[in-house]
């Protein structure tokens, strides 16, 4: 007799520097994976169709919207999380310890993206004659609904500046 199909699948990935193997559905976004499978609650999920910018998450080092980023996608490859930004236990990144400086954060539902997104740019093409004008650009596919994004932008020169 015919093994019934299996509607399930194992993948594995590097997630915030540690092998993961976890048991997903194909169609399965990567938010919903980190979310609910894995307890990485972090990644935030606010418009779900990759408009807002608050999933973002790094794979092999880019922002990726994980509203809309199949886990299946991220097999065999590196995810960088927000619960894996900071260096180790009571460190924080320098973009953390800049968006604490510069109130770069208001509710905080934002901040796990744009932490990602800065850090991309920040550690792959960041321009050293960047001003605030570009950052506004680099930065525009990611939302927030309180700071008025000033101390954002100041968050990541700051972040930039060293
Ligand atoms: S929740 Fe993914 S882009 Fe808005
Ligand atoms: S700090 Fe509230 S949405 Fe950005």
């Amino acid at each position: 007799m015919a093994e019934p199909l299996t509607t399930t699948m194992t993948v594995s990935m590097m997630l915030n520097r540690t092998p993961v193997q976890v048991e997903i559905e194909p169609s399965e976004p990567l938010a919903y994976t980190l979310r609910e499978r894995l307890g990485l609650t972090g990644t935030k999920v606010s418009c779900d169709v990759q408009a807002c910018g608050a999933c973002t998450v790094l794979v092999d080092g880019l922002p990726r919207s994980a509203c809309t980023f199949l886990t299946y996608e991220a097999r065999d490859r590196d995810v960088l999380t927000v619960e894996g930004l900071a260096p180790a236990k009571d460190v924080l990144d320098p973009l953390q310890q800049a968006f604490i400086a510069e109130n770069g954060f208001q509710c905080g539902f934002c901040t796990p993206g744009m932490l990602l997104a800065a850090h991309a740019w920040l550690s792959v093409d960041a321009d050293p004659d960047a001003d605030g004008e570009d950052v506004i650009e680099y930065m525009s596919g990611n939302l927030c609904r309180c700071t008025g994004y000033l101390p954002i932008v100041a968050s990541i020169l700051r972040a930039r500046n060293g």
